[in-house]
């Protein structure tokens, strides 16, 4: 006689309705962050060739994205600026005037406390060498110089007017030091409070390629030196624990797809929020796939995000969050 299965998994996959009350984890518009370029000197948007669908933006263009993001009900807006000009220290990163920081002051106006407003803290769109810190005289990327310009930058973002500052330059140290400038210039105490979101598992990615098109990176070489081994996963865990130990308020992993083993163990560990950054060559891998006619976009979209999502992220930063966004608001 055939033995029957005991066990019918597919029972509760046999319906829409039942796998849809089943569902272990779904996503939803306020975990959504939005990156976005911000461009010194256009007047109109500039597509990004490398990321079908994402443009670099001028400053007058902020209030408009920020309304279309509320609108969406997603949870924050990521920025990064692209300045016109370029030198040894990133000058333009601790410079109020500066093209990141007029951004933030422009979204946290028009945001008028309706979502996050966040912004890289990271010298490499300011420096031009490209690198993420300052340069010693051997060459070499110099920590704890870095450390003070961070400091300072985290000072101009936040008197800007940012919600979350997103420690993305991986020196060490950086999260203590950008706190105690805060908690020197009284955020928290005389004035509001500013939140630290630390890239604490930021590894040194191949992904990373088309944001570099997006920002129009000088860099000539790689950042191996500050940012993590793809070999080392245990690597990942310790960083975002020395950020958490440093006051970081919140923690990521970045890049997403390729490190939910690290995602999924920080998330176990973490008594703070974890977050996951789905980088730009993720974003293009899918959109050029789809352009091909090897995979079906969007659901190839939503299964990448909540692949994120399934590992432990409670927020994902994606060049898709608008998009994602009017789909589940429209309910599918
Ligand atoms: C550093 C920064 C990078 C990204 C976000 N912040 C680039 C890098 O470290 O080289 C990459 C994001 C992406 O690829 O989408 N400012």
């Amino acid at each position: 006689m055939t033995a029957f299965p005991v066990r019918r998994l597919r029972r509760l996959r046999q319906s829409p309705a039942l796998r849809r009350l089943v569902a272990e984890h779904d996503l939803t518009p306020r975990r959504l962050v939005l990156p976005v370029f911000v461009k010194e000197g256009i007047d109109a948007a500039q597509p990004i060739a490398s990321m079908p669908g994402v443009s670099q933006h001028p400053l007058a263009a902020v209030p408009g994205l920020v309304e279309e993001a509320v609108a969406a009900g997603i949870g924050g807006i990521m920025l990064f600026g692209v300045p016109a000009v370029r030198d040894a220290v990133g000058s333009g990163a601790t410079d109020p005037d500066g093209i990141l920081n007029r951004a933030i002051a422009l979204a946290a106006e028009a945001s008028a406390g309706r979502l996050t407003v966040q912004a890289d803290l990271c010298l490499d769109e300011f420096t031009d060498h490209g690198h993420c810190g300052v340069l010693a005289a051997d060459g070499t990327v110099d920590n704890d110089t870095t450390l003070e310009i961070y400091a300072r930058m985290a000072l101009a973002q936040a008197d800007a007017g940012a919600d979350i500052l997103g420690l993305s330059g991986m020196m060490d140290g950086q999260v203590a030091a950008c706190r105690a400038a805060l908690d020197a210039a009284g955020y928290g105490t005389t004035r509001r409070d500013v939140v630290i979101l630390a890239y604490s598992a930021k590894y040194a990615s191949a992904f990373y390629g088309p944001f570099r098109d997006a920002v129009e990176s000088t860099l000539t070489g790689d950042r191996r030196t500050y940012q993590l081994d793809a070999a080392n996963g245990r690597e990942g865990v310790q960083e975002a624990l020395v950020d958490i130990d440093e006051g970081a308020d919140i923690v990521m992993v970045k890049p997403a797809g390729p490190y939910l083993d690290v995602l999924s163990e920080v998330a176990a560990l973490s008594p703070v929020p974890v977050w996951a950054y789905q980088v730009s060559g993720e974003y293009a891998m899918i959109e050029h796939a789809a352009a091909a006619g090897v995979i079906d976009r969007d659901r190839a979209i939503g299964e990448s995000l909540l692949g994120i999502r399934r590992a432990g992220a409670e927020a994902i930063l994606t060049y898709w969050a608008i998009e994602v966004a009017g789909w589940l608001n429209e309910g599918r």
